[in-house]
């Protein structure tokens, strides 16, 4: 990835620094977060202080990301070596992560690096959009892990028990089956509180006639996953199963009318379309679905804006929902990844609509 960074150092900026911690794992290979790295003509640099300077040097050669670690302390100060690195290269404008880079830690480099820096944009989040072969391996296993923590929730799942617990076991189910860690707040969501797409679990116990809405996922390797059933608890109502069917023959749609080629939006307005035609056109108001690699949310999206062209190799969530205030709400989603016949779900788990 590192050609990547000095294609664009070929323009008129003379280095690219890099901040960013999901920025700083994708070009650098660094696993720890807080470093800074930069990348001039002469020379491709990490600077970590001393807690990561062992891990950061195996994690660099690993990768083969083409940087070198050098450690910053108080005798040798972070802004002097980068000034010194500037300086190699007569560097005089460098590019820097305004998408990320908070206000504060901006003033501070402007005013210690005595150069211009200029705003990256999307320039370092656009390679991120098609995925390697060994991304992709990290992103299926990840997904993988959700379909374990899948089944044995329904193992789990009774009446008397509450949002929260359903969200423990889900959580520890995935670090069991080798998760790293979670790629969001698990959201556990019955009866009426399913009807707000994010709520955060409760004590609220389970109850017979709750739709349970369960988004979770994990991090495996570095990446992320992204899942969501809903089922019924004891027997589900005609609308219950009228609102599940529209969500799930919605999902089934976007996923086999994905085709690469199109439009993001395009895929979004499938769904759309046959939940609105079903009546329930008010009740989603999200997006179709996002891209996911290291960080859970990555571009380009399927929302109702977004006109990137879908080509293979990048990852889409498909998740549409319906939520109705006082009634609860469905949402199913899917993991997957963009192929040149249309789109493959990572996740197997079952999309029936389960009764338990
Ligand atoms: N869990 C967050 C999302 O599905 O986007
Ligand atoms: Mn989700
Ligand atoms: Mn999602």
């Amino acid at each position: 990835m590192i050609s990547r960074l000095y294609e664009m150092l070929s323009g008129e900026m003379q280095g690219v620094l890099i901040t960013d911690p999901y920025s700083l794992r994708y070009y650098t290979g660094f696993c720890g977060g807080e470093g800074i790295a930069l990348c001039t003509k002469e020379e491709a640099v990490l600077y970590v202080d001393s807690r990561y300077t062992e891990a950061a040097a195996g994690e660099v050669k690993d990768a083969a990301s083409g940087f070198i670690v050098r450690e910053y302390n108080h005798d040798a100060p972070l802004f002097d070596q980068l000034r010194d690195q500037l300086t190699k290269a007569s560097a005089e404008t460098v590019g820097f992560e305004d998408r990320s880079m908070v206000c504060s830690t901006f003033t501070k480099y402007h005013k210690e690096l005595g150069c211009r820096l200029i705003p990256l944009e999307d320039a370092l989040l656009i390679p991120r959009q098609i995925k390697t072969d060994a991304e992709l391996a990290y992103l299926r296993k990840a997904e993988a892990i959700g379909d374990q923590a899948f089944s044995h929730i329904l193992t789990v799942l009774k009446p008397g028990i509450t949002e929260l617990e359903v969200a423990a076991e889900l959580e520890y189910t995935m670090k069991k089956c080798g998760a790293g860690g979670l790629s969001f707040d698990t959201i556990v969501a019955s009866g009426i509180h399913s009807s707000m797409p994010h709520a955060i679990p409760t004590e609220k116990k389970l109850e017979n006639g709750d739709f349970v809405t369960m988004d979770f996922g994990c991090i495996y390797k570095g990446y992320c996953s992204d899942m969501t059933r809903t089922v019924v608890i004891g027997k589900a109502s005609a609308e219950q199963r009228k609102v599940y069917e529209t969500v799930l023959q919605a999902q089934l749609a976007a996923m086999e009318g994905l085709r690469p080629g199109m439009q993001c939006r395009e895929v979004d307005t499938i769904a759309r379309d046959l939940i609105r035609d079903a009546g329930y056109g008010e009740y989603f108001g999200h997006g179709l679905g996002h891209s996911v690699g290291l960080y859970i949310h990555e571009s380009p999206a399927l929302n109702t804006r977004d006109e990137t062209v879908l080509v293979p190799g990048m990852i889409e969530t498909i998740e549409p929902g319906i939520y109705i205030p006082g009634f609860g709400g469905v949402r199913i989603e899917d993991m997957g990844v963009v192929t040149r016949e249309g789109y493959e779900s990572f996740a197997t788990s079952r999309k029936e609509l389960i009764e338990v």
